[in-house]
């Protein structure tokens, strides 16, 4: 009774009409896969299937910012890790799955951002995600006042905290910040969730600015370092260790991923709030522990990134020398206060093409970020160049950019040639 046969469950057609209107609106997801070369970062290796044999590509669009995941130690530590304990790691934190490498990493965490303690995630988008709902429903009546470009890891565990309420104010705007917290109940229990560098658009935010209308509202502090960890500050604590201002805000959140080149999540904070977290966070306690090996390439990249500084300086000269080259040829970019170079195309098809076209015209690869990464009409080609590319992979890559841009109608026709760098 109530059977019914051979029907068609409704989530299919759900996902056919739903594939279809991506795939009109230019937003369908297709990945190129890239063989990452290490011995030649950053040179990867691409199968064809049209022609015979593989190909070399620069690749332009790497969080890897350092190339720290390629770096001798960092892959020895992790081979080292396997062969004494196995690929993975068994268990959750409380089952068998804690070794001394995870205790060790989130102490080196902990001391990269002056903080008490620290604790790793599986990723960084579980740092977020669980660490901001935990938070925001430990106790009743919380508002968060959310920048209004988060990143989609903290949206979901702010939106995700129910019974808290949210507060959005605009992006990177302090006066707004601040109407909104002095209109907010002064009893409630508040907390400013907000990120150093914005990884899209490339700009930085006024960390003690927001740090200081924290304390005058009496709200708690939550810094995604995300894309700022292993780059900037004397031993790349990021943007809150360059700015001098890490003590004042009361958790800084992480990935092992980016900067540090290898796999993982992670906040730091005071022994207190970590402890509370370690104790009540779903998204901490019942999940596996990150692999050993992860943790232990981890663990050599930090000691290394904090040691050595010549890689995010020869990243920051590198960024530098790729705009100037821009300039010159004529090809317009986005000037940021970061290492972050995006490129505007302003159409999710022709970006996809451009992006497309330079792969297989030139053998350069940066990545289309289109819609709902970045608002409708603000698509773009986001580059990160870093320390291991080339003046000669730039001017390369900046011939084949005016090129393609100019034949896709994103710049004017050039009147004269031979102007490019
Ligand atoms: C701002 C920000 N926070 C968190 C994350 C998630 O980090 P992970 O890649 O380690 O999950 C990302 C990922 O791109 C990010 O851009």
């Amino acid at each position: 009774m109530g059977a019914i046969k051979n029907a068609r469950h409704p989530f299919y057609n759900h996902c056919d009409e739903a594939l279809d209107r991506i795939r009109h609106a230019g937003r369908y997801r297709t990945f190129t896969p890239l063989s990452r070369q290490a011995e030649h970062f950053p040179v990867y290796e691409e199968e064809r299937q049209d022609v015979s044999g593989a190909r070399d590509v620069v690749v332009w669009s790497t969080n890897d910012y350092l190339g720290m995941g390629v770096v001798p130690e960092v892959q020895e530590a992790a081979i080292e890790a396997v062969r004494a304990h196995g690929a993975g790691a068994g268990g959750t934190r409380n089952i068998a799955g804690t070794s001394p490498l995870h205790n060790q990493l989130e102490a080196e965490l902990a001391a990269l951002h002056g903080k008490e303690a620290g604790l790793l995630f599986i990723s960084g988008y579980v740092s977020n995600q669980a660490s901001l709902q935990t938070i925001l429903t430990s106790m009743p009546g919380w508002i968060c006042f959310s920048d209004q470009l988060n990143h989609a890891s903290m949206i979901a565990g702010i939106k995700g905290a129910r019974g808290s309420q949210t507060v959005i104010f605009a992006h990177n705007d302090l006066a707004d910040l601040e109407a909104k917290l002095a209109a907010a109940p002064a009893d409630a229990p508040k907390l400013i969730a907000f990120e150093s560098v914005y990884s899209m658009d490339g700009d930085i935010s006024d960390i003690a600015g927001i740090c200081a209308l924290a304390r005058r509202y009496g709200a708690l502090t939550y810094l995604d370092e995300v894309h700022a960890v292993g780059l900037y500050g004397a031993e790349g604590g990021g943007v809150s260790q360059r700015d001098g201002v890490a003590d004042q805000v009361d958790i800084i959140e992480g990935t092992l991923a980016k900067g540090f080149g290898v796999h993982g999540g992670y906040i730091t904070a005071s022994a207190t709030i970590v402890d509370f977290l370690r104790s009540t966070a779903s998204g901490f306690i019942f999940t596996t522990a990150l692999p050993p090996c992860v943790v232990g390439a981890a663990l050599a990249s930090v000691r290394k990134v904090r040691a050595e500084s010549w890689r995010r300086e020869t990243l920051f000269e590198r960024v530098d020398m790729f705009r100037h080259k821009l300039r010159a040829a004529g090809v317009p970019f986005t000037m940021t206060p970061s290492h972050i170079v995006p490129i505007p195309v302003g159409d999710a098809e022709r970006c996809k093409r451009i992006s497309r076209r330079l792969l297989n015209e030139f053998g350069h690869y940066a990545t289309p970020i289109n819609y709902p990464t970045v608002p409708e009409g603000t698509e773009r080609l986001r580059l990160t160049p870093g320390p291991f590319h080339t003046d000669e992979m730039m001017d390369d890559m900046v011939r084949a950019l005016g090129l393609l841009l100019r034949e896709e109608g994103v710049i004017p026709a050039r009147e004269t040639a031979g102007q490019a760098a």
